[in-house]
This record gives C-alpha cells, sequence and structure tokens, in this order.
C-alpha cells in the first residue's frame, strides 16, 4: 500500500463483521440441528479458514449475497476429514477448533496447520488443559505448537475446574466447546476478565452456562437450539477509522452497529479519557451482544496510562490507540501487556520499530510501551513493515495520514484477515 498525508475524513464507513463473533457464530451454528442464517458475516480470510474447516468435517455451507447459511449437523455428524485443516493465519480458528474436534466421535482424527505466525504461536495454553479433561490432543515441540493432531474424545471428556494463567478469551472458549460434551461440570477461572461472546452466544442458543467474563461455568448435556444471529460490526476494525478522524483536522466520521460489549469497548472509555470527541447513541441488544452507533471528530488529546488488568478487554485495540497517543500531549504508557508479544506478529517490538522510523519517541518495554505524544508531531515517509500483521498494517496506514511523504507500507494485504473494505472505506472518506 502506497499513502501520502490527507487533510481530513468524513462521512459514514462502512465496517464489516465482528471477527471474534462471526468466528463462534459458524462453530456453534454448526453444533445445533438447526439451519442458521447469519447477516452481516465477516466474510475475511480469518473467518473463511474457519468456514473451510468446518466444511472439511461435514457442515454444509452456502452464501446467498451477504448471508452465510449454515445446516448444522450436531456434532455426531462430523466426519474425518480427507486433508489436513488449514486455519492459515487465524488463531481463534486453530484454539477454538481444538475444543470443538476434542469433542468429536471416537476413531476420528484430524491435523490442524497454519502459517508461519500461526506456528510460533502458544498452543499449550490449549493442549494442556483439553489433555487435563481427557481429550487426546497432541502438539509440535513438546505439546506447545501447531501443528496439533487430534483424536474425537467423546466420551471420555471429562467435567474439570481450570485454573487458566492468562486471560484469553480464545482459551476460555475452546475449554467451553469441549465441556460442552464432558461428563460432569466445567468451571474455568481467568485471573481478568476477557471477552464473553461465547458465552453469550451459548446462552442465546439455550446452554445451561453462567459466566462473568472471569468465571465461567458449564453443565453439558442441554441440546443447543440455532438461532438466526446478526453479527454486530467489529469495534476493533472501526478503531482505525475512529481514531483516524480524532488525529485529523475537520474530521467526523459516523459507523453504524458497532458491537459495544463492555469486555471489548474499553477503548471507547480510554479515548474518551484521553479527551476524544466521541459519542456513543442508539444502544441496543442484538443477539445478546450490546450494538450501538458512534460518531466521532477530530480532538485535542492527552496522554494516559494503561495497566495490566484492563489489557484484556483492550488488547486488539493497541496498535489504533498507540497511533492516537502518538498525537496526544504528554506520555501515554502501556504497561502489563507482554501478550502483544504473542499475537499475529510480536506486536510490541512491530508498533515500537515502525513508529520510532515515523519519527514518533516510543520507547520499547518488556511488557508494552511509552510513547511520548505531541499534537504536532511531524510523521516521516518511507518504507515500513507490518510484519504482515494486519492491524500493524492499519495502524500504519493511519498514522500515514498524518504523513508529511510518501509512505510505502509492506505486508500490507493482510488487512483482508479482517477487514476487507478497508482501503476502500479509506479512499472513500478522504476530503
Ligand atoms: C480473540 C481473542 C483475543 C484477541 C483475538 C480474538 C477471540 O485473543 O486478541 O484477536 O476471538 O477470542 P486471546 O484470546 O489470545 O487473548
Amino acid at each position: 500500500m502506497e499513502i501520502t498525508g490527507v487533510n481530513s475524513i468524513q462521512g459514514e464507513i462502512k465496517i464489516p463483521g465482528d471477527k471474534s463473533i462471526s468466528h463462534r457464530s459458524a462453530i456453534m451454528s454448526a453444533l445445533t440441528k438447526d439451519t442458521v442464517i447469519i447477516n452481516n458475516f465477516l466474510f475475511s480470510q480469518d473467518c473463511m479458514h474457519t468456514l473451510e474447516s468446518l466444511k472439511a468435517i461435514g457442515l454444509k455451507i452456502e452464501k446467498l449475497q451477504d448471508k452465510l447459511i449454515i445446516s448444522g449437523g450436531g456434532i455426531n455428524n462430523f466426519v474425518e476429514p480427507d486433508d489436513i485443516l488449514y486455519v492459515g493465519n487465524s488463531g481463534t480458528t486453530i484454539r477454538l477448533m481444538c475444543g470443538l474436534l476434542s469433542a468429536t466421535k471416537k476413531g476420528l482424527m484430524f491435523v490442524l496447520s497454519g502459517d508461519s505466525s500461526i506456528s510460533k504461536r502458544p498452543m499449550e495454553r490449549v493442549i494442556a488443559p483439553l489433555t487435563e479433561m481427557g481429550a487426546s490432543i497432541f502438539g509440535s515441540k513438546e505439546n506447545t505448537r501447531a501443528p496439533i493432531v487430534i483424536f474425537g474424545s467423546i466420551g471420555k471428556l471429562k467435567g474439570a475446574k481450570l485454573n487458566i494463567n492468562v486471560s484469553s478469551a480464545q482459551v476460555k472458549s475452546c475449554i467451553a466447546l469441549a465441556a460442552l460434551f464432558a461428563d460432569g461440570q466445567t468451571e474455568i477461572i481467568q485471573p481478568e476478565k476477557s471477552r464473553d461472546h461465547t458465552e453469550r452466544m451459548l446462552e442465546y442458543f439455550g446452554a445451561d452456562i453462567l459466566y462473568d467474563g472471569k468465571n465461567t461455568i458449564i453443565k453439558p448435556g442441554k441440546e443447543l437450539n440455532g438461532r438466526n444471529l446478526f453479527i454486530p460490526s467489529d469495534l476493533s476494525s472501526a478503531a482505525f477509522f475512529i481514531v483516524a478522524s480524532l488525529i485529523l483536522k475537520k474530521s467526523r466520521v459516523i459507523l453504524k452497529n458497532i458491537g459495544v460489549n463492555p469486555l471489548r469497548s474499553y477503548f471507547l472509555d480510554v479515548l474518551l479519557n484521553m479527551g476524544a470527541n466521541i459519542k456513543i447513541f442508539n444502544p441496543r441488544i442484538i443477539n445478546n451482544e450490546p450494538v450501538a452507533d458512534i460518531e466521532s471528530s477530530s480532538s485535542k488529546l492527552k496522554g494516559i496510562t494503561l495497566e495490566k488488568q484492563s489489557i484484556p478487554n483492550i488488547i486488539d485495540e493497541v496498535p489504533a490507540l498507540c497511533v492516537a497517543a502518538a498525537f496526544a500531549e504528554g506520555q501515554t504508557i502501556i504497561g502489563g501487556a507482554e501478550e502483544l508479544r504473542f499475537k499475529e506478529s510480536d506486536r510490541i517490538s512491530s508498533i515500537a520499530s515502525q513508529f520510532k522510523k515515523a519519527g514518533i519517541d516510543i520507547i520499547e518495554q518488556k511488557d508494552g510501551m511509552a510513547i511520548n505524544g505531541n499534537c504536532n508531531t511531524n510523521i516521516l515517509g518511507g518504507d515500513f513493515d507490518s510484519y504482515g500483521d494486519h492491524r500493524i498494517a492499519m495502524a500504519l496506514a493511519v498514522l500515514m495520514l498524518r504523513g508529511a511523504g510518501k509512505a510505502r507500507i509492506l505486508g500490507s494485504e493482510s488487512i483482508d484477515t479482517s477487514f476487507p473494505g478497508f482501503i476502500y472505506e479509506l479512499k472513500k472518506s478522504v476530503r
């Protein structure tokens, strides 16, 4: 992607469906015996890997215009695929599928594998708890990495009380899916709260589940009933346009139907505390998920400090937040965020190295970063590396809207992982 500075952005931006909820909608619909129609599903690379994996294990999935139709079969109808299940760059696909596939019929074998970034990401966090529940699941590098091999273990899975030492919705969701088919109750306890889309959708489909974001209790045995779904638009994608409107002069954008689940929307609270002009209106609940419309406009920002307990609720928005911090008066400190090192790229090092190159005063720390911002920060052009990470590519693109010269963002095709229309929407909004 080549990009030069612009004066302002304006108008209504179409934000695609939420990535986390899209993955879950397909997987959970597959577990029901019903036909589920899903509106505003995110047809991005990551979610397509979930759909392809589900097709390979026997699900009937159709796309009709912008709708996704899944004819679920229930876990007993899943079949062994002819080939490995390739998840590309998608951490959510591989981790959630581990839980789901562990609960399939005995005798079925599955191999999950992904791209070079997936092979570097930690998998013991799902392999260990599933093994404790009785699953037959093995990973390479002594059960710590993909590729992962799973043998169906329904009837062998036992409910367990699992204290997981990382606050990860992917881990929690993986365990929850296996727990639906285990013998006895499963309790999952995390250090901090993390996004609860799985719990909300399971509740909506009729599962016996209690949750507060941090602790989840699942009792197996209740049949899931598929219900048609509308996927809220993704706040993590909206984040880039919100920040763009804040840092550019005479800018104002409207974003509709955005998911504002309280365990995802901390980003908006942080920006409001930084002095952002953001209005959240028309709040409503759709399919058990809070949704609202958002208006944001040019703002005078000030720095902020973020600590460990809040990080899981803003984890995917840190790249966008760092762009806002570069133009906020004073220092922004993001601490307790070492999980960022295990994302699609090591996001602490990707952000620090590329922001420094752009002329930003940023200091890389073991568990985060410190940014000395200034509303007149001069952004330099040149070649920048996104390290194949969609959110780094979009953060750099937004940063370069304030650039003095031409910038090239390498690896920007990764944006299709979560926001296929990003460049189109950006071009459309420039005034
Ligand atoms: C996700 C959970 C988060 C997030 C990722 C999507 C999910 O990951 O960063 O983009 O869909 O559950 P972790 O669970 O690893 O924190």
